[in-house]
């Protein structure tokens, strides 16, 4: 079979296969990671382990009789995930009590002890449950295109990426080990680079570069992404012209690596430079990007002092921009949608934000807040189409509030402009701001913003 068109299902039989595994314990975040292996080979699952889960369970729900969910109970929308998986009946849950658990929550780190103690105790009940062989292993590798990194003695754990957890499931490996083989998967096919990988594919790019755009950058000058992930835009950009200096920063080791690596294979591994470090106290010194970017970074952290961080490191007369995503906004179609379900599936969607994250039209005022002059900013959106990479993810995301009729009046909907051979299209809504670092700067006037 060509690599390039397995489905991630075939991929993850393929590494366990190669690996010599017939059935494993499997423990991740995003649940879509699981569906294609779930539906293909359902007896290599011997349990799940779901941690804070990421994206509707749909693909889960066969494997509920042996599925853990440890899931925090500390945000409106952590007790609403809480409130769903209960309502699954049967479903067991271990609630973090107190904790938030967005998908970038580094619960690993956070909640070592708790998170290993449930674990081990779960594995160990499941193993015996299915009468699991231990196994030693020590190994690193990548087949069709999923890095995988095991090591240990005991049963086995297949450990998928932790959604964009900063440390992954590093902090619990040496726990992990005391008891199982563990083994750590990667790549480009796993969320949150899927994810990452499918939305900068299509429009997204050219909604995020288009408000980079405004900086005007020339070949010259220096540009450096604040929470650049997997480095997508980044690669976008080296790809679309010769500018001098393209830097990366993000908080997250795991998807630095993955960002090398994928620029690396992409043949763009001399351009790019990234760099580990928060955009809360970013590790560079003062005056050294001509142009300083963040694409939906700022939701995810204290939004006023990463702009004030963004700024420090931007020269005099340089030029700072950020976008986010919207909660404020409803997202749009194309189809000719009941006016009801419209309102109902297109309203604005609540997607995790922080206590002091920005998601709305308050980011140019947070811009000149910053000290930042000249600034310029407003929504837009960004469209995906149902033959794109990204369609399944954004499908899911709306439908995951939709009775089954809705979804299936939107399916019939669809199905009707479709097969006129008609374009269909689904927008999400972002905000976009730009401003210019004035050589005589004004003031700071984060604390007035709070109160604008
Ligand atoms: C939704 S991703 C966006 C990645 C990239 N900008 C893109 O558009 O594809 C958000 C990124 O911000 C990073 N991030 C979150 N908080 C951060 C912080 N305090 N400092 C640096 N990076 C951070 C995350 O690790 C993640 O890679």
């Amino acid at each position: 079979m060509v690599e390039s068109i397995l489905t991630l299902g075939e991929r993850l039989i393929g590494v366990l296969e190669y690996l010599g595994l017939p059935t494993v314990h499997v423990c991740l975040r995003a649940a879509g990671d699981l569906s294609g292996l779930g539906a293909q080979a359902p007896d290599r699952i011997a349990s799940v382990v779901v941690s804070g889960v990421w994206g509707p369970p749909s693909g889960l729900i066969p494997f509920l009789d042996r599925t853990l969910w440890v899931q925090g109970d500390g945000s409106t929308q952590a007790r609403t995930t809480v409130e769903r998986l209960a309502a699954l009946a049967g479903a067991r849950i271990y609630p973090l009590a107190s904790y938030p658990d967005d998908v970038w929550s580094d619960t690993a780190a956070d909640r070592t002890e708790e998170l290993a103690e449930v674990m081990l105790a779960f594995l160990s009940e499941r193993a015996q449950a299915v009468g699991l062989q231990p196994v030693s292993c020590s190994l690193e590798g990548e087949v069709g295109g999923v890095t995988f990194r095991a090591a240990g003695t005991g049963t086995l754990v297949v450990l998928l990426p932790l959604g964009l957890a900063a440390q992954q499931w590093e902090p619990l490996l040496p726990r992990l080990q005391a008891h199982h083989c563990t083994i750590v998967l990667g790549g480009r096919y796993l969320a949150p680079l899927s994810f990452l990988e499918a939305r900068a594919a299509g429009d997204y790019s050219r909604m995020a570069l288009g408000a980079l755009d405004l900086a005007l950058p020339s070949a010259e000058e220096s540009v450096v992404e604040v929470g650049c992930g997997s480095g997508a835009l980044l690669r976008h950009l080296a790809r679309r012209g010769d500018i001098r200096q393209i830097t990366g920063i993000d908080v997250n080791p795991f998807l630095l690596q993955e960002a090398h690596a994928l620029a690396t294979a992409d043949g763009l591994g001399e351009r790019l430079v990234f760099l580990e470090g928060s955009a809360e106290a970013i590790p560079l010194p003062d005056n050294a990007f001509d142009i300083t970017f963040s694409s939906t970074l700022l939701e995810e952290g204290d939004t006023d002092r990463m702009l004030r961080e963004m700024v420090r490191v931007t020269k005099p007369n340089g030029r700072v921009v950020a976008v986010v995503r919207s909660i404020d906004l409803p997202w749009r179609t194309n189809l000719p949608l009941p006016k009801g379900l419209a309102t109902k599936a297109l309203s604005p969607l609540f997607d995790s934000v922080t206590e002091n994250g920005c998601a709305d039209g308050s980011l140019a005022r947070r811009l000149h807040n910053a000290g930042l002059g000249h600034v310029r900013g407003g929504p837009d959106w960004s469209w995906v189409g149902p033959s794109e990479p990204f369609w399944p993810t954004r499908e899911a995301l709306l439908f995951g509030r939709l009775t089954q009729e809705e979804i299936e009046t939107w399916r019939s909907v669809q199905a009707d402009v479709e097969t006129r051979g008609l374009p269909v299209s689904v927008a999400q809504p972002y905000h976009c701001a730009f401003g210019v670092k004035e050589v005589a700067p004004r003031q700071s006037q984060s604390d007035s913003a709070q109160r604008l």
